[in-house]
């Protein structure tokens, strides 16, 4: 919707506000940033996603966005955050007063009841700080509440002014401030609630005369006052929840706290984090009881992880769903899931489309993608799974590799269970194996393996007796060679020395058994 949609708008009450106007039109140059500053991540979600759930949070009749600077990427963003808020457009007259007063116009002048004012770039503010914001602005009838913080550093903010007897007389911007004025620690959060009806009659007033010559919802405080109206401060206790980000310093700080934050709620949860300076865990993710966090964990996205499971050290997962009891230990993943009681790791990388059955084993140096493994199935060692199903209780071998990509297309490999295949097998995709099925050593599968076939790829082994010596005469490998091979020196007593005097003669071997990679 753009600013020229007027929204229906009903009357707010029972405790949800009319409506919730986040300001987000302002350009956030400190960040010197191409992202425009609101949607810049903390814990997983943009400063802006924090701003609309929490807003979201207090239910209110609408939810209105005004935006200005990168218009389009900032609107598209906030409409597939939350497709319900109403996108409205700030015009050219700069100021935090013309910002609320072009969404008071969208929402229309039926518009009646609570509004409430908040920042998209105050990401630790919570809904249920909202909620007491407009309870007691709605107990005290007020015409204007609004949040306040007493800071040590107070600079750049604007200063709360309050008569002899305390009560709130206005607010007066850093800028504009007299010495006296610059000494007051209360300041402004840019947090209020409104009566609507109140705000549209200050704001038709509020002027451009100041040292910034802009619109100033400031001014409001003081007009409604002189308007008959009662204004009241809420002084919250919490800095985090009314500090906005400007710059990366402070950006990296709120993301620390909302990190700390987010850890803190899940230990009392009942999850053990073993080192809270290197776990880092996206407010979307979801953990059970007795989970198991060791150091240099990162969750993100809508992870979730089960009883039981271990996760770490040193790993990072995306969108993964880890089962009951499994262990993840050094991981990459993302947009997998692992199975109950399965093993995964250490140096795993686990693409998007990797589904890992119970009890399966995902192991060392081993990375998949769109891999179906079934129940009790195993990859044990440095392999290559992609675009494959693997049956349950199947074994696949060390070094294998599922070559799926003809330089054009990828293809599908698809294996059956109980299926035991040797190391360093190289699956020519689109090929399939039979339930039961085994393979040798380094066979190149490029035809189909019926079930309880043995599949090999002969290639005859060739021994040049003497090579060695003959070509690199004098080397320690041939040293060690002529040693071996002097006689009466052999430990079984076999004479094995060189027939050939250095020549070359070819001896085959027959290998038919095959070499299965430990599958325990
Ligand atoms: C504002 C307050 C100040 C308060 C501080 C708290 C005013 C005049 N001053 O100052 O009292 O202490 O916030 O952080 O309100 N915005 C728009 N349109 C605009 C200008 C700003 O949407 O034309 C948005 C910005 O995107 C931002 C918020 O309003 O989210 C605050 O704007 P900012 O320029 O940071 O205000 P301050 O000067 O910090
Ligand atoms: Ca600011």
């Amino acid at each position: 919707m753009s600013s020229s949609d007027t929204a229906a708008v009903t009357t707010g009450g029972t405790g949800s506000p009319a409506a919730v106007i986040v300001l987000a039109a302002g350009a956030g140059t400190r960040m010197k940033s191409r992202t425009p500053k609101i949607l810049h991540p903390i814990g997983g979600l943009s400063m802006v996603g924090h701003a609309l759930a929490a807003a979201r949070g207090l239910d209110p009749d609408v939810l209105a966005v005004t935006v200005r600077h990168e218009r389009d990427l900032v609107a598209s963003h906030i409409h597939q955050l939350d497709p319900q808020a109403l996108i409205v457009d700030q015009d050219e007259i700069p100021g935090t007063g013309r910002a609320v007063e072009v969404a008071m116009d969208a929402l229309g002048h039926s518009l009646s009841g609570t509004v409430v004012v908040s920042y998209g770039d105050v990401p630790l503010l919570t809904t249920e700080r909202l909620q007491e914001l407009v309870r007691a602005h709605e107990q005290e009838s007020n015409a204007v509440t609004v949040l306040t913080s007493v800071l040590d550093d107070a600079s750049g903010y604007g200063r709360i002014l309050r008569a002899d007897d305390g009560t709130v007389t206005g607010i007066v911007e850093q800028k504009d401030a007299s010495e006296a004025q610059r000494a007051i620690r209360e300041i402004n959060s840019g947090i209020y609630a409104f009566d609507a009806s109140s705000l549209r009659a200050a704001l038709s007033r509020v002027s451009m005369d100041n040292a910034q010559g802009e619109k100033y919802l400031t001014d409001v405080l003081g007009l409604a006052r002189d308007a008959g109206g009662r204004v009241a401060a809420q002084v919250c206790d919490d800095r985090w929840q009314v500090e906005g980000a400007n710059d990366r310093v402070q950006l990296a700080a709120l993301g620390a706290e909302h990190n700390r934050r987010t850890l803190e709620r899940w230990m009392r949860a009942g999850v053990t984090i073993v080192d809270t300076a290197s776990t880092w865990i996206d407010s979307t993710v979801t953990l059970d009881e007795d989970v198991t966090l060791l150091p240099g964990t990162g969750l993100h996205g809508q992870t979730t992880v089960a009883r039981d499971a271990v996760v770490g050290p040193d790993t990072t997962l995306d969108d993964v769903d880890v089962g009951t009891g499994a262990t993840v230990t050094r991981t990459h993943g993302s947009s997998a899931v692992i199975g109950a009681s399965a093993d995964v790791g250490p140096f795993a990388y686990l693409r998007p489309g990797t589904k890992l059955g119970a009890d399966g084993k995902i192991g060392t140096f081993v990375e998949t993608k769109n891999a179906d493994v079934g129940t009790g199935s195993k990859i044990p060692h440095l392999s290559y799974v992609g675009d494959a199903t693997i049956g349950d209780h199947s074994n696949i071998g060390a070094a294998s590799v599922f070559v799926n990509y003809d330089g054009v297309a990828k293809h599908h490999t698809t294996i059956g269970s109980h299926v035991r295949m040797g190391s360093d097998n190289m699956y020519v995709a689109p090929v399939a194996v039979g339930d039961g099925a085994y393979s040798g050593a380094s066979t190149t599968i490029r035809k189909d393996v019926p079930a309880g076939a043995l599949a090999i790829t002969v290639a005859p082994q060739r021994n040049m007796d003497g090579w060695v010596q003959a070509n690199r005469p004098g080397s320690a490998a041939a040293q060690a060679a002529e040693a071996a091979q002097a006689p009466g020196d052999t430990a079984d007593g076999t004479d094995t020395a060189n027939s050939a005097g250095g020549g070359l003669q070819d001896s085959s071997t027959d290998e038919t058994t095959p070499r299965e990679s430990d599958h325990s």
